[in-house]
């Protein structure tokens, strides 16, 4: 299916904020682009597909959304090539992992084709938000929630997917002071934790504003049984370069599957690096810190894009790591998702959806 398959109707703003926008001093999550795609369920289908300028929506103050929780997300972004071409990142696999956070919340399914010709259409709309510097990007914002006007504790006949769209920067500027978390959980099984579920952030806030209260920049969640296995950072899956091969947390329901973390895998696979996903003790990362053999770990996310850890706090003792710049894997890999999203070498997978 192509953008002209849905039949999308546009209204243009009459006063872009473009021109006022400081593309120099970006703060993740603070500028909207002008405008954003709004759809609604109903009767069993999505209808009343639209482009309108960004601005504020009414709805009920009883909806589930509010009250229950029934809301999730995704998180992508959009790149723009030295050619001008804009292009952006695998939303095949977004579109995938939205479904199954739907399907986890009781909320009904978004065909892959309406959820990739929304984002390329807005995108297209607002081609000129896209920001050219190095490390900056289109975030793109999918959401769908409930809008059942009434109070009662079962699924939504009704929702809303919308989508935002906004330039951003880096999201960490310096290498992660880590903690390992020990005392909270974000996910356990049989929970919901694989799902990009509006609840799973709200209830890591307290845990993470605690971290960050105590210096830290991020934490590493461990398993909710034990506390003794590595899951993921806040934001980002986490990778770690144990005597040479790559160590990652297998998926499970309690780890969200990261379209980032599979990219690294894939492109670490194209290089023959050995490559492990299984659980990650605790234990072995310590060990590997006072040994030597650690030699790369890192966040991987959308908007964390890869996020060098610095050093890692467990049980009163912090371990720091190498200098980042030092390190080779996470530099190089850097270097080479940032050249295929920009264009500058051959998209071999296929990656790049050109809008
Ligand atoms: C909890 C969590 N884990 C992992 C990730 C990384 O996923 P992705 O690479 O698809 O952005 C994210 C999203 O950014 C996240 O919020």
């Amino acid at each position: 299916m192509t953008t002209e398959t849905l039949d999308i109707k546009i209204t243009k703003t009459n006063h872009s904020r473009l021109a006022e926008t400081d593309f120099d001093n970006l703060v993740f999550g603070h500028t909207f682009a002008d405008h954003m795609f709004v759809a609604d369920y109903a009767d069993g289908e999505w209808k009343n597909f639209q482009i309108v300028p960004y601005g504020e929506i009414g709805l009920s103050p009883a909806i589930s959304a509010l009250h229950y929780g029934q809301a999730f997300f995704e998180g992508l972004k959009a790149y723009k090539h030295e050619d001008g071409t804009v292009s952006v990142f695998r939303p095949d696999k977004n579109a995938a992992r939205f479904n199954k956070s739907a399907q986890r919340l009781c909320m009904p399914d978004l065909p892959e084709d309406i959820f990739v010709q929304s984002i390329a259409a807005l995108v297209d709309v607002d081609r000129d938000w896209v920001p050219t510097a190095e490390n900056h990007s289109l975030y793109i914002r999918p959401f769908m929630f409930a809008t059942d006007p009434y109070l009662g504790v079962v699924p939504s006949k009704t929702y809303k997917f919308m989508v935002l769209t906004g330039p951003v920067g880096p999201y960490f500027s310096k290498p992660l002071r880590v903690k390992i978390e020990t005392e909270y959980t974000r996910a356990a099984e049989g929970g919901f934790g694989y799902a990009k579920a509006a609840g799973n952030y709200a209830g890591a806030m307290l845990p993470t504003r605690r971290a960050v209260e105590q210096g830290f920049d991020q934490m590493i969640w461990t398993d909710a049984k034990e506390h003794l296995y590595a899951e993921e950072m806040g934001a980002a899956n986490v990778m770690f370069v144990l005597d040479g091969t790559l160590v990652t947390p297998s998926t499970r329901d309690t780890i969200l599957d990261g379209v980032t973390r599979n990219t690294v895998l894939a492109i670490a696979r194209d290089w023959g690096m050995p490559i492990e996903e299984r659980r990650v003790s605790i234990a072995e990362i310590i060990e590997g810190a006072k040994s030597g053999k650690l030699t790369d770990a890192f966040g991987a996310g959308t908007a964390a894009t890869i996020a060098p850890v610095g050093s890692i706090f467990y049980e009163g003792e912090e371990y720091h790591l190498s200098d980042p710049a030092s390190r080779e894997f996470s530099t190089k890999l850097f270097k080479k998702l940032n050249d295929i999203r920009y264009g500058r070498v051959a998209d071999e997978h296929g990656w790049n959806y050109t809008v």
